[in-house]
């Protein structure tokens, strides 16, 4: 594996009339110990296939020594056998505020997942809400200021939207996924700040690339090579963007805008459907906006 050196680089900068700040994060990560491919439920999953689970491990120690060195926290959940895909903690809860928005997966394969998780949170001390519709949390769900982007169409139900919108009153933008290998909200656009994204066009239907045209009319428009690659499965503290290293026109243009692309490989991660940001769950003790 190629160990990418973090550049040592000021929290702060200007980037023409950009501040690019980065903000101190708490993520939650579960280590890939039982990592596999044992069933198919996206297009990147081939069950004939063996993975290499020593890879994954060193990949993921790899991603989570980077989020540290970022000056982020990193708290760990512990891995369970039997649910290989433990380790896309992204899909473990929504939580903003300090309250969490529980899990109801889409598959019957993922849905054991979503106690654990839940029971972790609550053993911090934060408030879980049941969910009632089908939700993959932060797979589906992304904060970019003080609007809850909100993916549907292969997971995440509709109805799912508004039990968020309601729980933290947070105007919810439903956006409609169309491409069955960007399955996930967070496998075709990846918030950089605040006002910043960066997304895939096609993977969207025409109303919601509308939509999303209007709210980010300075986002950074991916290539399919760069979707492919999983770059928009980055995760971002304002200034810093952990990204896929095989994403070479997003890492360009993510420089040519002022924030400092972070390289990693997740390559073995990615043969079950994740990148950085599946792996990445972020806890939120403030309110959006704040
Ligand atoms: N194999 C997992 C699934 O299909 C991958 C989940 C990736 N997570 C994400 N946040 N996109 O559910």
């Amino acid at each position: 594996m190629v160990e990418m050196a973090i550049p040592d680089t000021p929290r702060s900068s200007t980037h023409g009339e950009e501040i690019r700040t980065a903000r101190t994060r708490r993520y939650l990560m579960c280590r890939p110990e039982h990592f596999a491919v044992t069933y198919e439920i996206n297009p990147w999953m081939d069950a004939s296939r063996p993975v290499d689970t020593g890879l994954a491990i060193a990949q993921w120690e790899h991603l989570r020594r980077t989020h540290l060195d970022l000056g982020h926290t990193v708290d760990l959940l512990d891995p369970l056998p039997g649910l290989p895909d433990m380790v896309f903690a992204a899909n473990g809860a929504l939580v903003i505020d300090g309250h969490a928005l529980g899990v109801r997966f889409r598959h019957a394969e993922r849905a054991p997942e979503a106690g654990p998780y839940a029971a972790w949170l609550r053993a911090q001390g934060i408030e879980v809400t049941d969910a009632v519709a089908v939700n993959e949390g932060e797979g589906d769900f992304l904060v970019v200021g003080d609007l809850l982007l909100a993916g549907t169409g292969f997971r995440s139900d509709r109805a799912a939207h508004a039990e968020a919108q309601e729980l933290f009153g947070v105007p919810v933008v439903s956006l409609s996924l169309v491409d069955p290998r960007f399955y996930h909200l967070d496998t075709a656009l990846a918030v950089l700040d605040d006002r910043t994204v960066a997304w895939w066009p096609p993977a969207f239907s025409p109303g919601s690339r509308g939509a999303l045209r209007r709210l980010f009319p300075d986002g950074i428009e991916a290539t399919e090579a760069d979707a492919l690659a999983f770059g928009l499965n980055a995760v971002s503290d304002g200034r810093h963007v952990v990204v896929a290293a095989a994403a070479h026109d997003l890492i360009s243009a993510l420089s040519a805008r002022g924030f400092v692309p972070v390289p990693v490989d997740l390559s073995e991660l990615l043969r079950g459907g994740g990148g950085a940001k599946c792996c990445t769950l972020e806890l939120r003790p403030e309110a959006v906006g704040s």
